[in-house]
């Protein structure tokens, strides 16, 4: 299908998103948002498709929410339209998606990139969650996420003051993979997702899941839910081949299954 706000293309097997509102800094309408759980949903769906990439364009990755588009609402709005319920359902796609980020990448922007399980981040990617200076706070989970993987102190900081932290601040604080020059991020970024595509597809998104589950439980939990799903891999064929292959001395061939 085609969209309004993204422009969406398959590499071999590698999803590639690109949020395309350019004019608005590629602000966070519900449109798009919608649409960008459509396109990651369907190349969740979508076999030939192993890992994704979402990116944006130069000066933006996304500048947040749309203002304009939140400005008149009131509280029996926000609710009853249930505003941000889109999110929810990005937070559901079991493949790996890298997040390629140059220049703005504020409000949900950020909280998107955060969403995403790894982060290419030009040297001009700044980082930030301003929403209090626009009367509100971070809703698509940047309290959350930004203090689990900065801490208590720096995510106080960006919160509260809504400073913008600049990509090598970023990697200093533990927010983002790498840093490369601008020209590098969508190279690497696609590098990184052509390697994960090339491993076998069941292990990553196990693999996925157990680093994730990594901040929903306490320790205890966490192992067992982690040991189970490697118990689970020896019901695939990907593990007989892959652990043959390299007692043979050969390239595994991943069925993914
Ligand atoms: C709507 C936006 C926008 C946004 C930029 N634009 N950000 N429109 N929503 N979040 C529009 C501007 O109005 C302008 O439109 C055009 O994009 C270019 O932006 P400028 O401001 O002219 O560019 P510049 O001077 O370079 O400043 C860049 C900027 C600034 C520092 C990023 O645009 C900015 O502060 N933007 C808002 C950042 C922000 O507060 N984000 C958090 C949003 S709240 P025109 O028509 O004038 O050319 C949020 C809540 C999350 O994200 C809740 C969960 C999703």
């Amino acid at each position: 299908r085609s969209y309004q706000y993204l422009l969406v293309e398959a590499d071999g097997p590698v999803g590639i998103v690109r949020l395309n509102r350019p004019k608005v800094l590629n602000a966070l309408c519900r449109a798009l948002i919608e649409e960008l759980a459509d396109a990651l949903g369907a190349f969740d769906r979508d076999p030939a498709i192993r890992c994704m990439v979402l990116t944006g364009n130069e000066r933006a990755f996304a500048a947040g929410a749309d203002i304009a588009e939140m400005a008149g609402k009131g509280l029996a709005e926000v609710t009853g339209d249930d505003l941000l319920g889109a999110w929810q359902r990005l937070w559901r796609i079991r493949k790996p998606v890298v997040a390629a980020v140059q220049g703005y990448c504020l409000g949900g922007g950020f909280e998107l990139a955060m969403g995403c399980d790894l982060i290419v981040a030009g040297e001009s990617a700044q980082f930030g969650q301003p929403e209090i200076k626009i009367g509100v706070i971070p809703g698509a989970g940047g309290t959350q996420r930004l203090t689990r993987v900065a801490g208590k102190y720096k995510a106080m900081e960006a919160v509260l003051t809504g400073r913008m932290i600049p990509a090598r601040e970023a990697e200093a604080w533990g927010l983002v993979t790498k840093v490369v020059p601008d020209e590098q991020c969508l190279p690497e970024a696609l590098r990184l997702a052509r390697t994960i595509a090339g491993m076998p597809p069941l292990a990553v998104q196990m693999a996925k899941a157990a680093v994730l589950q990594a901040y929903e439980t306490p320790l205890g939990a966490g192992l067992e839910f982690e040991r189970r799903l490697f118990y689970s891999l020896f019901a695939t064929e990907d593990q007989k081949e892959g652990m043959q292959a390299f007692l043979e001395k050969r390239s595994p061939q991943w069925k993914g299954r």
